[in-house]
């Protein structure tokens, strides 16, 4: 039994959830899918970071309470992930308890053993890293990630003795190539080592900020972001007490982007060292996504929304996507364009022929089951050691996250099926009554569709398992042998029914994003006297008969109780969006004191308030029943 740990960054709490949050925490999903298809026991993190300036700057911003800003945008990451069929195992937030007691233990542990000190010192501060930097790595004077200039600080302050581990850090990267990867972030962070790169400052007074974790050993000061932030690794897996610790740790990988590389691949394993920890097991850097040329950035305005491309695209369509596009390690740009092309391409057309004219043949010949396979010829061989090599590629190369390599394996096999069939010509073989060879090509590619949608389901699982249901394969996680699938091509049970026909990749068009609603109309009429607005008498009536109107087909007749002891009859121009039978029972806003009117032939005596959306008429209408005839005042 292996374990196999996966942490995607904890992101900071200053912004709402955008594409590249989405990529890392997909790439983490999907590997912790593809651990539990393998049959590793499989713990995935995720979660949100919390503390430091650049936090209590974005609450004041905002004007809110600062914890009611980190619960609000902290909530906004947890309510995101299950739209995106992410299925983290937590979600750790560095303002919980359970972190800063593991916080505290680690300071304290470090602190005993001689790795802290307290001294003064002054430096070029970045608040968008939370970071100081060296005049070296500052590119015309400014941030390179901010574009800011620094601001210079000088205090006093607790230092951890990162330097006395750099040497041995260096060893263990030299010694251990896939402890950081791709192979140019490792050799990125042997040329950090190289420079001199002292010790790490690891407080903060608070004097100037309050908003982060009390060191345990002095209390005038507060934990930096980052010492904070790295150990949630350990903290929501229960270090020190807990069993689960103890399983996971030794199968540890993190995922982040080029950003975060210096802090995890330099800070952390010095840390876990100086905590007399093991190393995690592997750090995996990824690229930025980006907006046709530019970096997606919130203030240049052009982050893409993840949940809004998933509506709009499907979230099996985004995720694919997502994996297939970008080369892990790279950049990559995002276009809708190149979406739905890619989509079609290789899901509506490639995966999706495949499927619907091969279950339509089995409804045709085969009475809509799995047919027996008969003896194998050199063709279909042929398919069988193209198939086991590539879902051997697409195993090999998703582990080793070069998820856009895996998928291409992949296709070279959905490929290979739409060819075989092609050769193979079931219809001909139909009308010549070969029923064995016609059973046994259906048999071959039935099967590899089997397979095909099993190696899916860590790139998009619920369309996965609705590929499997069509093909009559009862979804079992447990039962998963991924590695038999790599030599034996007999899964599909003969004579199990499959579904008559798919349709579960129709082709995509790009859609125009919805156009956000004003959310304040300008101003249309001129003001008006508070005497004047109060001469309205604003009634609230509930509707106990509608009916259309005999002349005209806009219109409706409304009758409200209005707390008399008739009904009032309004005729009210929302036939388009409203069926007379649901507005019964149904309270509204109505002017009571209009002079009554002929409209069509028919009195109304007052009218009723609306919304014009885009989807229609919304009545206004008070949020809990009162009594008929209420003022609206
Ligand atoms: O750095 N392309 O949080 P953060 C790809 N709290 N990935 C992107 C991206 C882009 N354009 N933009 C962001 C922090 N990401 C710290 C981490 S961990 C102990 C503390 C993703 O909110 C990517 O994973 O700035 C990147 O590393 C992370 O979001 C940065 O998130
Ligand atoms: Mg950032």
């Amino acid at each position: 039994m292996k374990y196999f740990f996966v942490s995607t960054p904890i992101y900071y709490v200053n912004a709402r959830p955008h594409l590249g949050h989405a990529y890392s925490t997909i790439v983490a999903d999907s590997i912790a899918r593809f651990h539990k298809l393998a049959g590793d026991t499989v713990f995935f993190l995720t979660g949100t970071d919390e503390h430091g300036d650049k936090i209590v700057q974005a609450a004041q911003k905002a004007q809110m309470d600062v914890q009611r800003y980190v619960d609000d945008i902290s909530s906004s990451f947890q309510e995101l992930w299950p739209h995106l069929e992410i299925e983290n195992d937590d979600f750790i937030r560095t303002t919980m308890e359970r972190h800063k007691a593991c916080v505290q233990y680690v300071l304290q542990k470090v602190y005993d053993s001689g790795d802290i000190y307290f001294a003064e010192y002054e430096g070029l501060y970045c608040y968008g890293c939370e970071r100081f930097y060296t005049e070296k790595e500052l590119v015309d004077g400014k941030c390179p990630d901010h574009q800011v200039e620094p601001t210079r600080i000088k205090e006093k302050n607790y230092f951890f003795r990162m330097s006395r581990y750099l040497d041995a850090l260096r060893r263990h990267i030299e010694e251990h190539p896939e402890f950081i990867q791709p192979e140019r972030y490792r050799n990125e962070v042997l040329a950090m080592l190289r420079e001199d790169l002292g010790d790490l400052c690891i407080s903060r007074p608070k004097t100037r900020l309050t908003w982060g974790i009390d060191l345990p050993f002095d209390t005038d000061f507060v934990t930096y972001v980052w010492f904070d932030a790295l150990i949630n690794y350990i903290s929501a897996l229960g270090y020190p007490g807990d069993d689960r610790f103890r399983k996971f740790w030794s199968g540890a990988h993190h995922i982040v982007a080029k950003d975060i590389l210096k802090p995890h691949a330099i800070f952390w394993p010095t840390m876990l060292m100086a905590a007399g920890l093991p190393l995690y097991k592997g750090l995996r850097v990824h690229g930025y996504w980006t907006v046709g040329e530019t970096k997606m950035s919130k203030s240049l305005g052009n982050v893409v929304a993840p949940l809004d491309m998933a509506q709009r695209y499907g979230v099996a369509a985004f995720r694919y996507f997502l994996l297939a596009e970008m080369s892990f390690g790279q950049d990559a740009s995002f276009t809708e364009e190149a979406l739905v092309q890619r989509f079609n391409a290789d899901l509506a057309n490639d995966l999706g022929n495949l499927f619907s004219r091969t279950l339509t043949m089995t409804h045709k010949y085969c009475g809509g089951r799995v047919p027996e396979c008969g003896e194998l010829t050199e063709l279909d061989r042929e398919v069988l050691s193209i198939g086991h090599n590539a879902l051997a590629n697409f195993q090999g190369q998703f582990q080793h996250f070069h998820f856009s390599r895996a998928v291409a394996s992949l296709w070279e096999l959905v490929r290979h099926l739409n060819k075989y069939i092609d050769k193979s010509a079931p219809w001909a073989l139909f009308k010549a009554g070969e029923t064995i060879r016609l059973n046994t090509v259906l048999y071959v590619v039935l099967e590899g569709m089997r397979k095909v949608a099993l190696h899916l389901w860590p790139v998009m699982p619920s369309l996965s398992e609705a590929m499997l249901e069509q093909l009559g394969w009862k979804w079992d996680l447990a039962a998963v042998d991924l590695e038999g699938e790599t030599s034996s091509w007999f899964g599909l049970q003969p004579g199990t029914p499959v579904a008559a026909s798919s349709n579960l990749f129709p082709r995509k068009e790009v859609v125009a994003a919805p156009k956000p609603e004003p959310k304040t109309a300008a101003p249309t009429k001129e003001a008006v006297d508070f005497e004047v607005f109060s001469q309205l008498d604003l009634r609230v009536g509930t509707v106990v008969e509608a009916l259309p109107h005999p002349q005209a087909d806009r219109l409706l007749l409304v009758r409200l109780d209005d707390g008399g002891t008739e009904p009032r009859q309004v005729v009210a121009g929302i036939a388009e969006s409203w069926k007379p039978a649901d507005l019964l029972g149904r309270q509204v806003v109505f002017v009571a004191n209009l002079k009554p009117r002929k409209l069509r032939g028919q009195v109304s005596q007052g009218m009723i308030l609306a919304v014009k959306t885009k989807d229609g008429l919304a009545l206004l209408s008070p949020t809990s029943p009162v009594p008929p005839g209420s003022v609206v005042s």
